[in-house]
């Protein structure tokens, strides 16, 4: 027993030996550094159970810049938002593709993206902006008004009559809308299915089999911060057999047999196929960190931004208010589902009032982190100081700090519907900390070269789900004082946050 005790003991004194000569000490002009007292993980679990508590007590303790080490990395935290524009300035020493490269190989499970590991050559940045933006985006924007206005509206009138009230969970039925909706308007529809006709049951057939893809995507998304983390799938079985059976959905031979697929799809599919050596798993995998992309925050942004809408009557007044303004202007018999509305781009962009609900939305509920990896030595330049960052540590911002900073956003745990606006009921964009003007104010959407090129789209999807809600439906909370749920923080750093609980919802259609 006693021989025991001393080799427990013995074998604690060696890893507090390790541990302590293998912290980093801070040299020079080195931000002030913790270690944390784990060996490896160092600070990862203080930081993970609430990352925007952490950095703001560490700020207090060390100041606007400091060093943490976490899961093995060094990361260097800037929480000043006017330094920000800092490590913009220091692009050249950073590098934002390796950590999304290494992080979307182990998430998907597909080779390396990136070229210099030569499984491709193509240049998926430029892709995503061809695709998402520009022309593109108007068609992939048309395409999916018309899929929400099927899935929302057309697929439920053969089903609900008009005065029933139909009680739901506002969370599963923004998720099950815009997944549906967003799945076609990227992977396009079955052959022979015909969405303007009457639900036929190939219709039905697909619509089960997309619901299908969803209850493996939630399983997938569930692990998604385990993974990220650097956790092996093979961990979480259901998840991974869920991972493997949307990939499976995905594999070109199938995506062969819709019609309608989106031109970020194509062109992905046509560059896997010309210009990567990876296989049909793999292939696929990477349409899964699309589909992925697409879906993640999108959900999760709608579900907070009609949340806080249905809470708030002056703002669920001013954006029916907009939605009629801007609908004057469409032709036809608007909110008859005979004739679907049509928003045109021009539309969509002149909607302030959504714009500002839907920023809103997304700064409370959004925890994204901007990684850069340093390229080599290098001195970050920081005002009037300087401080030394080593090769392959990492730099990060988290706009969290900055979205609840009150010294910017006055009560900033209140929703205020119209705080994007200015006194001409415009954009604003001009913010201020301690008087002086603010270039970031507003980062859910990352920053620099790496910011998401989905962006518009988003806001996009987001006006046309509220717009055909407004429209055709009456909409209430069961419990008018519901309080907000709060924010599921075990994504903290991947996007917008999930709420940890679900709410009741009620919806009839509108006697037009
Ligand atoms: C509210 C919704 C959304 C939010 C908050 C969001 C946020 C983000 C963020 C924070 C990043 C990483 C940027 C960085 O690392 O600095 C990102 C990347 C990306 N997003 Fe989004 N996103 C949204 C919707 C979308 C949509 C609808 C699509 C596509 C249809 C999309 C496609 C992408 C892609 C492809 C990337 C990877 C870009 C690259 O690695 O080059 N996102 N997004």
């Amino acid at each position: 027993m006693l021989a025991l005790l001393f080799l427990w003991g013995a074998v604690v004194m060696l890893c507090c030996s390790c541990c302590f000569f293998l912290r980093r000490r801070r040299r020079p002009n080195e931000p002030p550094i913790e270690n944390g007292i784990l060996p490896y993980l160092g600070c990862a679990l203080q930081f993970g159970a609430n990352p925007f508590q952490f950095l703001r007590a560490r700020e207090k303790k060390y100041g606007p810049i400091f060093t943490c080490r976490l899961a093995g990395k060094y990361v260097h935290f800037l929480t000043d938002s006017f330094s920000y524009h800092a490590v913009m300035q220091h692009g050249r020493h950073l590098d934002w593709k390796k950590f999304h490269f290494a992080t979307s190989a182990k998430a998907f499970g597909h080779g390396s993206i990136d070229p210099s590991d030569g499984n491709t050559t193509e240049n998926m940045q430029q892709t995503f902006t061809r695709t998402l933006q520009g022309n593109a985006l108007t068609y992939l924007s048309e395409a999916m008004m018309e899929n929400l206005h099927y899935v929302m509206v057309k697929s439920r009138e053969a089903k609900v009559s008009s005065n029933d009230w139909v009680t739901d969970k506002l969370y599963e039925f923004c998720c099950r809308v815009m997944f549906e909706s967003g799945f076609l308007t990227l992977f396009g529809t079955e052959f022979n299915s015909n969405y303007g006709k009457i639900l036929s049951s190939i219709q039905e057939n697909q619509r089960a089999s997309i619901l299908h893809a969803l209850e493996n995507f939630k399983a997938f998304d569930q692990i998604f911060p385990a993974l990220v983390a650097g956790l092996p799938i093979h961990l979480f079985k259901s998840a991974h057999s869920a991972r493997e059976k949307l990939a499976e959905t995905l594999l070109h031979e199938n995506l062969k047999k819709r019609e309608n697929i989106s031109e970020l799809i194509s062109l992905r599919m046509f560059l896997n196929d010309t210009l990567s050596t990876f296989n049909d798993k793999e292939k696929a995998k990477t349409h899964l960190a699309v589909l992925w992309a697409s879906q993640a925050n999108t959900i999760p942004a709608t579900f907070w931004t009609l949340f806080h809408l249905l809470r708030n009557p002056k703002a669920l007044e001013a954006a029916t208010e907009e939605v009629k303004r801007i609908l004057q202007d469409v032709s036809g018999n608007i909110g008859s589902s005979g004739n679907p509305i049509h928003l045109n781009r021009k539309q969509l962009d002149d909607m302030p009032v959504l714009d500002s609900i839907i920023k809103e939305a997304i700064r409370l509920s959004s925890a994204s982190m901007t990684v850069r990896v340093a390229k080599e030595d290098f001195t970050l330049q920081l005002g009037s100081s300087s401080y030394n960052i080593r090769k392959d540590d990492v730099v990060a911002l988290y706009p969290q700090l900055l979205h609840f900073d009150p010294e910017i956003y006055s009560d900033p745990m209140t929703f205020k519907y119209d705080r994007y606006l200015n006194e001409n009921g415009e954009e604003k964009t001009v913010f201020y900390r301690n008087g002086r003007r603010l270039k970031y104010y507003y980062m859910p959407f990352g920053t620099g070269l790496a910011k998401c090129p989905g962006r518009l789209f988003a806001v996009h999807e987001i006006k046309q789900f509220l717009t055909l809600l407004l429209s055709y439906f009456e909409v209430e909370l069961t419990n008018s004082n519901v309080t907000c749920p709060s924010l599921d923080q075990s994504r903290a750093g991947l996007g917008i946050l999930q709420p940890t609980s679900d709410i009741d919802f009620k919806y009839r259609f509108k006697v037009l």
